[in-house]
């Protein structure tokens, strides 16, 4: 049987890295695309380090049409999973211009070339984002779609783009259609096991995760809590964290699922991973101080802006159709966290 090469957006970065190791370890051939703008290639270093075997590396922007096309001559891949975009909603709300050209331009120019050589399996990267406010919960792939912000708004449209483009090309081209699949991540934290490769933000992170580890190693004096006057069960937001490792294995089922009946004759389906259950704010405060033996200093703030008290992802359909669910624990995600920082407490630096 040949080998199938999986073409990497955004390959470098936080989740593409993990990915790439799944990938490697599954028995793909890995390219990856990226252009640096969020990440180190020291990452794809450390990728090769964990699975003794290497990507090839473009550093390039997707929107750089000509030699995305130079990429997929030379490389001919047969599936891309696409996480190259711009992820921080405080920035995407300063500037949406940049958001919209990078996360939904970028996907377009993608998809063309990807058309252009025929290679028509995509893997995206959406968020529980795209959800519209609701009274559930509990987030089924049914909800209507209503973002809040422009990052939220930039991932809704390239969902429509991509959904549109796989029933046009269902009808006029039945022999090879588009078969997508849109997978809306819940909370990913945690990193692999060896502490090599692990989510290193840039400056101050917006995120829980990464704000507790860093007041646990002491680059950052104490963590505030936005809010402790929610209607969950100790007052402080409930989130569905799912464990980098296990996010990425739903990747490789969704390609494995490609050649199942849900796919066979084209399609663009959505598919939330996420655990089905949250943890809270203090939950996670709790769990890393036993595992770490260190105390988290924190300190109970205002609300953020734009903050939901709780949500979890409905994650049966992931499970019925890609055959996958979460296995790893709160506690793993936690120590390995924590086995990342503590290893890397400048991140790559
Ligand atoms: P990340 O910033 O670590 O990785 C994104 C990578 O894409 C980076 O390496 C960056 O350099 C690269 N990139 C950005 N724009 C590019 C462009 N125009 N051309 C080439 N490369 C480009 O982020 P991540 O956490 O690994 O997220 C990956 C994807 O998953 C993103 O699309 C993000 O929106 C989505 N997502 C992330 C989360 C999360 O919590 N981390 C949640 C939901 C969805
Ligand atoms: C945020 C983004 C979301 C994105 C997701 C990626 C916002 C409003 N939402 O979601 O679009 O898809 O990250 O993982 O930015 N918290 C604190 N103190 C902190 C940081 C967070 O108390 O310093 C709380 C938050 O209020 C929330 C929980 O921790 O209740 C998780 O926050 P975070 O990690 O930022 O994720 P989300 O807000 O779920």
């Amino acid at each position: 049987m040949s080998i199938h090469t999986v073409l990497v957006t955004g390959g470098a970065g936080y989740i593409g890295s993990h990915a790439c190791v799944e990938l490697l370890n599954s028995g793909f051939n890995v390219v990856v695309v990226d252009n640096l703008s969020n990440s180190k290639a020291t990452s794809l270093d450390r990728v090769k380090q964990i699975t003794g075997k290497s990507v090839r590396f473009y550093e390039a922007d997707i929107r750089d049409k000509e030699k995305l096309n130079n990429i997929f001559t030379k490389e001919k891949p047969t599936t891309v999973i696409h996480f190259a975009g711009l992820k921080a909603v405080g920035e995407s709300c300063e500037q949406p211009h940049l958001y919209y050209h990078n996360n939904v331009f970028g996907t377009l120019v993608l998809t063309e070339v990807m058309q252009e050589h025929n290679v028509k399996q995509l893997v995206f990267s959406s968020s529980a984002t795209v959800y519209g406010i609701t009274d559930k919960t509990q987030y089924s792939e049914d909800l209507p779609i209503g973002a809040i912000n422009p990052y939220g708004r930039s991932k809704a449209m390239v969902e429509d783009i991509l959904r549109d483009l796989a029933a046009a090309d269902s009808k006029t081209k039945p022999d090879k259609p588009w078969k997508i699949a849109l997978l809306r991540y819940f909370n990913p934290i945690g990193a692999h096991d060896s502490g090599l490769i692990g989510e290193d933000p840039n400056g101050i992170p917006n995120n829980l995760m990464p704000y507790v580890a860093q007041v646990a190693i002491g680059k950052l004096p104490q963590l505030s809590v936005f809010g402790d006057d929610y209607p969950t069960k100790d007052g402080t937001g409930v989130r569905d964290y799912i464990h980098v490792i296990d996010l990425v294995k739903g990747h490789i089922s969704a390609i494995h699922a490609f050649n199942k009946e849900q796919f066979l004759s084209g399609n663009c389906k959505a598919y939330n991973l996420g655990a089905g259950h949250g943890y809270s704010v203090l939950d996670i405060i709790n769990t890393f101080e036993k595992i770490t033996g260190k105390s988290i200093n924190y300190k109970i703030s205002p609300r953020r802006n734009g903050d939901l008290a709780e949500y979890y992802a409905n994650p049966e359909l992931a499970l019925k159709e890609l055959n996958w669910k979460v296995e790893k624990t709160l506690k793993d995600m936690v120590a390995d966290t924590w086995n990342w920082q503590s290893k890397n407490p400048q991140g790559y630096q």
